[in-house]
């Protein structure tokens, strides 16, 4: 936990950013985890997952956008991305995935509204293009303002994904309130740190957490996106499908590029639906030390690759 702690805390940290960018095994864990630095090599990636059978939803990297200038130059890269997702005849395996800081939401003021315009022309393209928009979860000051937004977008655009995490004691209110017939709803364990007071910081009371709010997702009309690679997790969301009557199309796994491919490919085998979040761009370093800080062994099996060479 102390190493999580501080593994996340290192993830703000630019003058660590730089330092760690230099490092060979950094490299190694890049190549794993992020699918390139350009929209194309994101397309790529989601074109050869479909070719398995496996869906995606692609994130462009960054958070935290400093201007509405910043911000709308993001939008206008995912719009791009839509575009080439389109191109590609991607649709419907490939939706995108976006920050609500990295839209706006971080700017104060108007920056409620302003993520919710940006995430709005997302939408728009995203149902010309025949496909769907997800809106990631950050740290926990941010979520009352993104359910906010998802909930006025949801109006025009029921199929608009959010993000609940299980560390978090609020969420299984939250999965009450957003688990609409059809509401699409990645459940995960959160990546950030919460406080002791707003969230549970044991493992074990998370995944119990996890555990409940995915009842409740199955046993509503919702759509659930069960976001983990917790073996034991996935096999709880199988045996609730199964009681819940829910077919192969009626959830979803979703797992972040690199983590566990066998088992991305052994589900869809199954028949699964089987989700990849797929992240480009070169702002890889906080989404990265946020992986090293869910499991180390991310980074140990990197420096084996590296010194393997
Ligand atoms: P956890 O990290 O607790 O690991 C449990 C067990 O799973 C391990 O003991 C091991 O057995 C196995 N395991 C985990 N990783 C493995 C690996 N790489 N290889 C092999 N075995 C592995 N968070 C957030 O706050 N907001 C968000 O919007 C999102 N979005 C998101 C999308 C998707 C598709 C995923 C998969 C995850 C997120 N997350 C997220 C991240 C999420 O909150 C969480 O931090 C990570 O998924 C890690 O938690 P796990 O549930 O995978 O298990």
């Amino acid at each position: 936990m102390v190493l999580r702690r501080a593994l996340i805390a290192a993830s703000q940290n630019e003058r660590l950013r730089s330092l760690v960018a230099r490092t060979p095994v950094t490299r190694g864990v890049v190549n794993r985890f992020v699918a390139g630095e350009g929209a194309h090599d994101a397309v790529r990636a989601a074109a050869g997952l479909a070719d398995v059978g496996v869906y995606s939803t692609i994130d462009h990297l960054g958070e935290h956008t400093v201007d509405p200038a910043q911000a709308g130059q993001v939008t206008r890269e995912y719009l791009r991305l839509l575009e080439r997702l389109d191109g590609a005849g991607l649709a419907p395996w490939a939706e995108v995935s976006v920050k609500p800081t990295a839209v706006g939401l971080a700017l104060g003021g108007e920056g409620e509204s302003l993520a919710a315009e940006n995430i709005a022309r997302l939408c728009a393209s995203a149902s010309a293009a025949g496909t769907t928009v997800t809106v990631d979860m950050e740290d926990e000051v941010w979520v009352p303002a993104t359910l906010r937004v998802v909930t006025v977008l949801r109006r025009e655009y029921p199929w608009l994904g959010c993000v609940l995490q299980s560390y978090l004691r609020r969420t299984e209110g939250d999965v009450a309130a957003m688990a609409a017939p059809g509401a699409r709803i990645r459940l995960c364990k959160g990546a950030y740190a919460p406080s002791a007071g707003t969230g549970y910081l044991g493992r074990h009371e998370v995944d119990r957490a996890f555990v409940r709010s995915l009842r409740h997702l199955f046993e509503s009309g919702a759509y659930p996106m069960v976001a983990t690679h917790d073996p034991r997790l996935i096999a709880i969301a199988g045996t609730l499908a199964r009681s819940n009557g829910r077919g192969h199309a009626d959830f979803e796994y979703q797992m972040v590029f690199g983590a566990r491919p066998a088992e991305q490919r052994r589900l869809a085998g199954l028949g699964a639906r089987v989700r990849v979040y797929v992240p480009y761009g070169r702002e890889w370093y906080g989404y990265l030390t946020r992986r090293i800080a869910e499991r180390p062994a991310n980074l140990a099996f990197a420096a084996r690759a590296v010194a393997s060479r």
